[in-house]
Order: C-alpha cells, then structure tokens, then sequence
C-alpha cells in the first residue's frame, strides 16, 4: 500500500475506533511504518477525525518532516517499532476495560490477561508484560517498553492503556480491538472460576496460526 492509501486507511481505521468507543477524546495514537520513515496522528488530535492530508511524517531518524506536530508518545512507538522489525504499525489506546486491566495488574506481570479464548491468543500472543506508570510522552518509558515488545506483540502500561503491534496497521488494530475483548471477558469472569485454554490448546493456537 502507498503512502496515500496508508494515510485515508489510518484516518478510516481511526473513525472507526473512535466511533466504537474504543477511544474518546483525543486518548489514542497510531503509528504506521513507511520504507522512508514513519506516520504518526497528529498530538492532541481525535481518532475519530484523522485529515489525512494532516497526519505527521517522522523520517528514518524518527525526526518531524511534515504534517502536523506528532503525538507526544512517539517515544512508545518508537519502542515498539524499533524492538519489532516486522511490525508494521502500533496501536495505543485507552481502551476501558484493558485500561482497568492495567490498573489492576502488578507492573511485570506477563500474562495479566487469561487465556480465555482463541481469538486473543491468535492475535495478541501468549504475553502481555504490564510497564510501569509513566506520565504520558515520558521518554523514559522508551527502554522498557522496547525490551518487553522483544517478546510481545502488545504491551500494557499500567493505570494508562494498551500499545500493540501488528504486521500490518489493520493487523495492529484487530488485535487491539481482541485485546480489549478479552480484557472486558476477564473483568465479567472475574473471580467465576471461568474455563481457560489449556497449555496444550494455547500451543496448538499458535502453532496453527501464530
Ligand atoms: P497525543 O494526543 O499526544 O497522541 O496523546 C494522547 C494519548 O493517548 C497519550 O497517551
């Protein structure tokens, strides 16, 4: 896909988020990998209204070439980014119940999130390591993240919100829209003594389609 088809996608990708509640305000980014640099939404901006034409251009080096200002947590995707060469884009929301999830967990936890159904496991993986709180746009969170997305397709901030990866922005956004699935399926289990996949099924998952 061309840049300009990357860009009406991302602004597509981005209503459709927003109007499914799964951002608000001006909570969320997205980032997209180009072979010479990268898109980000602009800072302050609303998923629900992305103006292609707007969104920020970041060169190689991660510097702002065009566009509007990018997001205040291009540290986070640059994270991510850097950390997973075959990720195409990166997903960031405040989504509720993965939110709630984050608030919940132990910073370094690996598996916040059970394995309760197939579809999380095909498109978020095995782990989901929870980083400590940051302030948001803190370059500090850069480190951690970046090591825990060696491993992980998606990460939790804590008391923050989910930054997922996919090979493709559409990947990117399924998976964080399953990931938020799951989260809202573990809270309405919480404590029920809900069935999990087994080891075995998990493996099965993602030898089948990881
Ligand atoms: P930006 O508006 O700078 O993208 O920040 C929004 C956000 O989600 C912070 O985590």
């Amino acid at each position: 896909m061309d840049e300009s088809a990357l860009r009406q996608q991302l602004a597509m990708l981005g209503a459709s988020l927003f109007q499914r509640g799964y951002s608000v305000g001006t909570a969320g980014n997205i980032s997209v990998r180009l072979p010479d640099g990268y898109l980000m939404t602009p800072t302050n901006s609303c998923l629900g209204r992305i103006d292609p034409a707007r969104i920020s251009k970041l060169g190689p080096d991660w510097s702002h070439i065009g566009g509007d200002k990018p997001s205040k947590e291009v540290f986070m995707h640059r994270a991510v980014l850097t950390a997973r060469p075959d990720a195409g884009a990166v997903v960031h929301l405040h989504s509720t119940h993965a939110t709630a999830i984050g608030c919940l967990a132990a910073p370094g936890e690996t598996a916040p999130i059970p394995p309760l159904t197939p579809y999380f496991v095909m498109r978020v993986g095995r782990t989901l390591p929870v980083i400590r709180y940051y302030r948001p746009g803190d370059a500090a969170m850069e480190a951690d993240i970046h090591a825990a997305a060696k491993d992980a397709k998606a990460v939790l901030l804590a008391n923050h919100g989910p930054v997922v990866s996919g090979r493709t922005l559409e990947d990117a956004v399924h998976a964080a829209e399953e990931l938020e699935e799951a989260a809202r399926l573990a809270l309405l289990l919480r404590g029920a003594g809900a069935r999990e996949l087994t080891p075995a099924q998990v493996d099965d998952l993602l030898a089948t389609f990881g």
